[in-house]
């Protein structure tokens, strides 16, 4: 981790605050890790804001509404075209409204799902293409990226029978194993190419020891480097 810090010896920071977002398949335990942080954060009298994508504004959980939906017998299947604009549209609200203020206060921002889900899901999964969803999204997201993402790698069949307990399948839960199975190898292939901001956490683990391995990086991250 020093070694992946170090490599950027100080990060191009865009705004006072630390953006950190959490990737990953399905049941990988994403809330459960925010919300230890965040409890963790808020502990130490940090400001901290804590959202999600799809969703996290009024505009935005409307839209999450509409790509999440089950499908209905009969329903035309989404174009992939149609559901990254609504992520993505979902995601420029986010960032006006709710992660761009945050970070100019200096606050830290913890938000499960960002760029990354988009490039995972719709580029590598749906075909859309991993470079273009890159550009769109981050044209959309204002040039914004978090500091740091983790990704919570675990075994899709795992994830989905933890996710099965919580609630019943969403639409894109409700797609076949084997669309999981690509899920997790695009994540992989987009640790092993973007090291410097990636950082893989065995979410096979339990709960504590993700949330020990997390926030050794967060602070380790943050901690400001000689240089
Ligand atoms: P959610 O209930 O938030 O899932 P999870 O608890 O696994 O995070 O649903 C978000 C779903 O939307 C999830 O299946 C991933 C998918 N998604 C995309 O396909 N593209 C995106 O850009 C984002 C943000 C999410």
């Amino acid at each position: 981790m020093s070694e992946l810090r170090k490599s950027k010896l100080l990060p191009e920071k865009n705004s006072l605050g630390w953006f950190f977002s959490f990737e990953g398949g399905e049941g990988a335990g994403k809330s459960t890790l925010i919300e230890s942080l965040y409890q963790e954060f808020q502990r130490r009298g940090c400001r901290v804001v804590w959202t999600r994508e799809p969703g996290g504004t009024k505009r935005g959980e409307a839209v999450r509404e509409i790509l999440l939906k089950k499908m209905e017998p009969g329903d035309p299947p989404f174009s992939p075209y149609m559901e990254l604009a609504l992520f993505l549209a979902s995601r420029a609200q986010q960032v006006e409204e709710v992660i761009r203020p945050a970070l100019k206060r200096g606050e830290i921002v913890f938000c499960d799902r960002f760029n990354d889900s988009s490039i995972v899901y719709q580029g590598i999964v749906r075909g859309l293409g991993k470079e273009e969803v890159e550009e769109v999204a981050h044209f959309f997201s204002q040039g914004i990226e978090p500091d740091l993402t983790f990704y919570l790698d675990i075994e899709p069949e795992e994830g989905l029978k933890r996710a099965s307990k919580r609630r019943e399948a969403d639409r894109i839960e409700a797609e076949k194993a084997a669309f999981h199975e690509r899920i997790r190898q695009g994540y992989l292939s987009l640790v092993k190419d973007h090291p410097e901001r990636l950082f893989l956490l065995d979410a096979a683990l339990p709960p504590q020891q993700v949330f020990s391995h997390a926030l050794e990086a967060i602070d380790l991250w943050m901690e400001p480097i000689d240089v």
